[in-house]
């Protein structure tokens, strides 16, 4: 079975954009490897779009663009697949890729057989330039279905940005991730706006089939060539990459790896946090209070998350552009205070041990940051 946790990996989209080939797909491998991201877990090493010349061949297979990948894709999938790591691809449900390249509508079936021929084990699937008459849902079945028939395990990235409620049914029709929103930008009001969107709806996403919330911006600060390219200070990149840990989502970085700063790289090789990401359980958090006046406002939230083997997380997010106290009361989590039970808590960025705690808890969270406590549940 592919995608029992949710995948991680590097994506060239966001800071590459078509200014993409050969050699930085090789160096990007080496530092996976280098930086210790591969121990981490991360794994799939992806090209997105602009890898491909603008006309199919004349049997009507894609053909990699021989300036940028002059040894081809097979290489380069030897190449990665030698270091240890997996290699994925990028194609589109149109008749057009979303930068103009051949598409795979009604090549479906060539275009996986083309994949698997160059052993690649994941395919990002994309939305633009889909017919009219088109149907959405067909067509991700479609692929899926010449993906699970081409001979080769592939994993399946559905992107289709949330059109006709992708967690209704992406995991019907076979898909292992889903994009359920439009692009990620680099700046804190584009995770936070995706994140808010999609908070309510991971419930269908688990062993199999993950809600794909984008790739992360952790360590652009800005760099990117595609989009928006405001950055993020230090704490957004960690709200950014712990709500990603908490909700299960899958973690594709988006940066220059080879020259992120140190702050960012800790925070990606973040152990504790990696670990909440793929905990074997694959639940997404409890929204605490989620129907009370307090957290309707979108300005903070308390996130608890049960991992497998009595551990628990606590999460304050501080979604406001002002610092907020946030607190809970431990009856909001399952543990009111006649049973006796508390939390046995520790601040998981600053180590801090608070011991066995019960009954209620208040932070002061600085702007647009988070406290992520983890804790067991002991008697008192
Ligand atoms: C968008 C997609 C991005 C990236 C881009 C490539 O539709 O959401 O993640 O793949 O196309 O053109």
């Amino acid at each position: 079975m592919l995608a029992k946790k949710p995948p991680m990996g590097w994506n060239s989209w966001n800071t590459f954009g078509e200014n993409i080939n050969e050699q930085l797909i090789l160096e990007i491998t080496d530092i996976l490897i280098e930086k210790g991201y591969k121990e981490a877990g991360y794994e799939y090493v992806v090209i997105d779009d602009c890898w491909a010349l603008r006309e199919r061949d004349k049997n009507g297979r894609l053909v990699p663009n021989p300036e940028k990948f002059p040894h081809g894709m097979k290489y380069i999938a030897d190449y990665i697949h030698g270091k240890g790591l997996k290699f994925g691809m990028y194609s589109c449900a149109g008749v057009l890729t979303c930068a103009g390249y051949p598409s795979s509508y009604d090549h479906e079936y060539t275009d996986a057989t083309t994949f698997a021929e160059w052993n690649v084990d994941y395919l990002k699937y994309d939305f633009c330039n889909f017919p009219k008459s088109g149907n959405c849902i067909n067509a991700y079945l479609t692929m899926s279905l010449a993906l699970r028939s081409c001979g080769r395990d592939i994993l399946f990235a559905a992107c289709n940005w949330g059109v006709q409620e992708p967690w209704q049914w992406m995991r019907s029709v076979g898909a292992h991730i889903y994009r359920s929103t439009g692009d990620i930008f680099d700046n804190y009001n584009s995770v936070k706006d995706i994140m808010l969107s999609q908070e309510k709806n991971f419930s269908m996403s688990a062993p199999g089939c993950f809600n794909d919330i984008d790739m992360l911006i952790v360590g652009m600060y800005g760099k990117g060539l595609v989009g928006v390219k405001d950055g993020c200070t230090d704490d957004e990149y960690k709200t950014h990459f712990v709500l990603w840990c908490l909700f299960g989502a899958p973690l594709m970085m988006g940066g220059d790896i080879r020259s992120v700063n140190d702050y960012s790289e800790k925070l990606m090789l973040n152990k504790e946090l990696i670990r909440i990401n793929q905990d074997e359980e694959c639940r997404p958090p409890v929204i605490l209070n989620s129907y009370n006046d307090d957290t309707n406002d979108n300005t903070t939230r308390k996130y608890f998350k049960i991992l497998s083997d009595n551990e628990y997380i606590l999460a304050f997010i501080n979604y406001d552009d002002n610092p907020k106290d946030i607190s809970a009361y431990f009856a909001e989590m399952g543990i009111p205070y006649s049973s006796e039970m508390g939390l046995e808590m520790t601040d998981i960025f600053t180590g801090e041990k608070l011991g066995m705690v019960r009954d209620f808890i208040r932070k002061t969270v600085p702007a647009h940051d988070c406290i992520v406590f983890k804790g067991a549940l002991i008697h008192a």
